[in-house]
């Protein structure tokens, strides 16, 4: 298992330069899912170069989709008439997003069998709301040990209304319904941006939905969708939230491209309350040196409110205001875990409930070995590993690897160092 050895600069700003933003994580995930909704050929372009959009493409290949690496961030599916229904257990079993294959793979060829999906362990992470779904619109559950089998002749449109509402369930249905017969109405919807992205996408090859971003989607069925069709992954705004905060914490100057601030409202709020000076334009985010940060509450919301994928590290930023903050988890159960590993750095923290914490600072952390035990958590961790005194190991380094590409490589350029171990060193 690879890590990461990170330099601890004990708080001084040494970060300078430009670091450019890549393609959505969670927006490229599904695109990939979406070309099963689509007869022929789909070109994706300037996807991410991470984990988890090799075990999807693996997943898609299994599948029989033929996928070909046309340019350093392109790749060309292919979708063959007829695909298989299963999905490859032990891949599915190691992303959130092996779910999104599902209402696809059962929209197009009436059937579709699944173990559990994986993915970060930041709480139970259950598929209830898929699930409940797919039988409102016809489907036929079965669990055989970890292993579901759902079938359906013909999905039927119909009205649903999410209990919660789900990012990848509402991504999910929304697909399934473009190939439903009849008319699908989702309510409760997530608005992410990566949703409306998705139904941009979907509606130019030739799907009817509406209400994408909102929480009320509207979709028409049809046939499936034309092929030859091309789809951009707009960047990660999570990415470049992720830049922004390491910037306030570790920066003189760092200038932040290929990023879109206007869906960043919630974050930048959040960094401006704590004193961090930004200047931004259409495209770009510029964050200098910022006098001592102040003490903030953060409570994370589904969009427009405060991401929870950002959550840990803005944590970070707060070990280092001079004051009480108070941290509010709001969408995940098991999202706060990582805090105790920052209370072994030096940090002052109180983990009041699985959903609440205060964390008073500014105190001094002092480098240590971690294991990251979530995507956003372990680059928390690096970030941790900046700031302290002295060296810090993160283990389980493919944990990032999953959703931030050449993670050391980026940051290294930009004046950090990290040098990445693997296990034979
Ligand atoms: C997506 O996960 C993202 N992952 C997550 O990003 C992100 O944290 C999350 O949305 C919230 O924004 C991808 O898009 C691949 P949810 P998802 O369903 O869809 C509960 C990252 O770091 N729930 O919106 O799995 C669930 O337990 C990852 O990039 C049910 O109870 O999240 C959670 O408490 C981590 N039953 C809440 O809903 C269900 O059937 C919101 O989860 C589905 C969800």
């Amino acid at each position: 298992m690879d890590g990461f050895l990170v330099k601890g600069f004990s708080g001084k700003r040494i970060l300078e330069g430009v670091l450019p933003v890549m393609g959505a994580k969670n927006f490229a995930l599904k695109a990939q899912a979406a070309s099963l909704l689509f007869g022929g050929h789909v070109l994706l372009e300037n996807m991410p170069l991470i984990d988890d959009v090799c075990k999807m493409n693996q997943m898609l290949e299994d599948l029989g989709v033929k996928i070909e690496r046309v340019k350093k961030r392109n790749f060309e599916l292919n979708i063959p008439a007829v695909i298989k229904t299963d999905l490859d257990k032990n891949t599915a079993k190691s992303l959130r997003s092996s779910i999104v294959l599902v209402g696809p793979i059962l929209a197009r060829e009436g059937k579709v069998s699944f173990p559990h999906p994986g993915g970060c362990v930041i709480g139970q992470r259950p598929i209830d709301v898929f699930l409940e779904a797919f039988k409102k619109m016809g489907a036929r559950v079965r669990l055989n040990k970890d292993l579901y089998t759902l079938e359906a002749d013909k999905l039927k449109g119909a009205e649903i209304f999410f209990r919660m509402p789900s990012v990848t369930a509402t991504e999910t249905l929304m697909m399934s319904a473009v190939l439903a017969k009849g008319k699908t109405v989702l309510y409760n919807c997530a608005c992410e941006p990566e949703i409306m992205f998705l139904a941009e996408f979907l509606n130019s090859a030739g799907a009817r939905i509406n209400g994408a971003g909102t929480h009320t989607i509207v979709v028409q069925g049809g046939g499936l969708l034309k092929g030859d069709s091309i789809c951009r992954v707009p960047p990660d705004r999570i990415e470049a939230g992720s830049f922004a905060i390491i910037a306030a914490l570790c920066a003189k100057k760092l200038k932040i491209t290929n990023c879109v601030p206007a869906h960043m409202r919630a974050v930048l709020q959040a960094l401006q309350n704590v004193g961090v000076k930004i200047n931004f334009g259409k495209n770009y985010l510029l964050i200098k040196e910022s006098p001592g940060l102040k003490p903030s509450d953060i409570k994370t919301r589904e969009y427009p409110g405060f991401p929870t994928d950002l959550q840990a590290l803005f944590s970070v930023l707060l070990t280092q205001a001079s004051g009480r903050s108070f941290v509010f988890e709001t969408v995940f159960e098991g999202r706060l875990n990582y805090l105790f590993d920052l209370e072994r750095m030096g940090a002052d923290v109180v983990v009041c409930d699985p959903h609440r914490a205060i964390i008073n600072g500014p105190t001094k952390l002092r480098g240590r070995k971690m294991e990251s035990p979530d995507l956003r958590a372990g680059l928390a961790f690096i970030i941790a590993g900046m700031v302290a005194e002295g060296e810090s190991f993160v283990d389980n380094a493919n944990n990032i690897d999953r959703g931030y590409e050449n993670i050391e490589g980026r940051l290294n350029a930009v004046g950090a160092e990290i040098k990445r171990i693997t296990n034979n060193e």
